[in-house]
């Protein structure tokens, strides 16, 4: 794997203040989406102990017991510190309505959070406004954004297609996104898809946004409730090993390109446009028992993106962020340099 050098002479500050580590309450402006299977009370808890904020994701609890449960062993590792919640409102429309019951599970045991994505959170806002909580809504398309601002979220993060999992049919890299969003956009805005790197987040931070929200690049942490083989994978996976499929019937979705994938482009490329005629192959149970619990990471459907090539050790989030923070400093600060010469 590549060496990253790094000057050890980059002093970190405690904070970097934006208006969302302000209204959400962290230390810096970095995000941690939900990520089926893998964002539990542990992963989400390191994640908030290092100083910027994760989101369980409501989905992958089986039960709702299962769920209250989740909810209480990560305000326990969070030692008390607020945490976040993703609802995904699957398009498909499967699920959608036990998101609703989770939400006010989740309001019950005090979170106040929220990360929202897939279909717009309409029918979840008088909840949501009721209870005061704060909501981000997840999309990929700048119109997507405005409606969410429209319909009264706190702030939306505006994902590129170069993010892991289901980056919809948008087809603009996260960057440009960005840009064309700040024109219009009021409400705070955090940017996704592709970061994995410290001077991407100082990049995303001059360009604008108020924060990065990240996945792949976390997949390997030690963290993540994912067999070693899995991880092993994932830290051996470059810019070049994941693929987008599924587009053809309007669910794009980028995963590892590993056997199960290739299967599936296969399939769609000879002309299979329901999710029916994918069977198994894109089951997301037969990916947490195959893939992630027993490490056959061949099998299943592995969301993924290009960041994933920053994932390049199995180690603890708190290091992965100090990483971040670093590579951050050190860009803002040439950039800074530049601008006084
Ligand atoms: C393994 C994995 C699972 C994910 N599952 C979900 C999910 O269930 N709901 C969701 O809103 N986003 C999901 N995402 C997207 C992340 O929350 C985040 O937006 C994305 O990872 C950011 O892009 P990046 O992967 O390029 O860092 C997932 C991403 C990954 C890598």
């Amino acid at each position: 794997m590549n060496a990253r050098p790094m000057s050890a002479d980059t002093s970190i500050p405690e904070r970097w203040p934006t208006r969302l580590t302000e209204l959400l309450g962290i230390r810096w402006p970095m995000l941690l989406g939900g990520m089926m299977w893998l964002s539990d009370a542990r992963l989400v808890a390191a994640m908030v102990r290092a100083g910027g904020m994760g989101f369980l994701t409501a989905r992958s609890s089986r039960t709702d017991g299962d769920f209250r449960q989740a909810l209480h062993e990560c305000r326990h590792l969070s030692g008390e510190q607020p945490f976040g919640v993703n609802l995904t409102l699957s398009r498909r429309g499967s699920g959608n309505d036990a998101m609703t019951t989770r939400l006010k599970i989740a309001l019950q045991e005090g979170v106040r959070v929220f990360e929202t994505a897939g279909l717009p959170p309409t029918e979840l806002m008088p909840h949501f406004r009721e209870a005061g909580a704060i909501v981000i809504h997840k999309c990929a398309h700048v119109r997507h954004a405005l409606s969410a601002q429209a319909m009264g979220v706190n702030a939306v993060t505006l994902v590129g297609m170069e993010e892991g999992g289901h980056p919809g049919s948008n087809q603009l890299p996260t960057f440009l996104n960005g840009a064309l969003a700040l024109e219009q956009l009021r409400i705070p805005l955090a940017l996704g898809g592709g970061i994995g790197h410290g001077r991407q987040i100082a990049a995303a931070l001059a360009l604008g946004a108020d924060a990065v929200v990240m996945g792949s690049v976390f997949t390997s942490a030690l963290e993540t409730p994912a067999h070693d083989a899995y991880k092993q994978r994932v830290v051996a996976t470059d810019a070049h090993g994941t693929r987008a499929v599924l587009g053809s019937l309007g669910d794009t979705w980028r995963v590892i390109d590993n056997e199960n994938a290739r299967k599936v482009a296969a399939l769609e490329q000879a002309g299979a446009r329901t999710h029916a005629e994918f069977g198994l192959l894109i089951s997301g149970e037969r990916t947490q028992a195959l893939a992630y619990q027993a490490g056959q990471h061949e099998e299943g459907m592995l969301s993924m993106g290009p960041a994933v090539d920053f994932a390049r050790a199995v180690e603890p989030v708190a290091k992965i962020i100090q990483r971040l923070q670093k590579e951050c400093m050190q860009a803002s600060t040439r950039f800074q340099r530049m601008l006084v010469q």
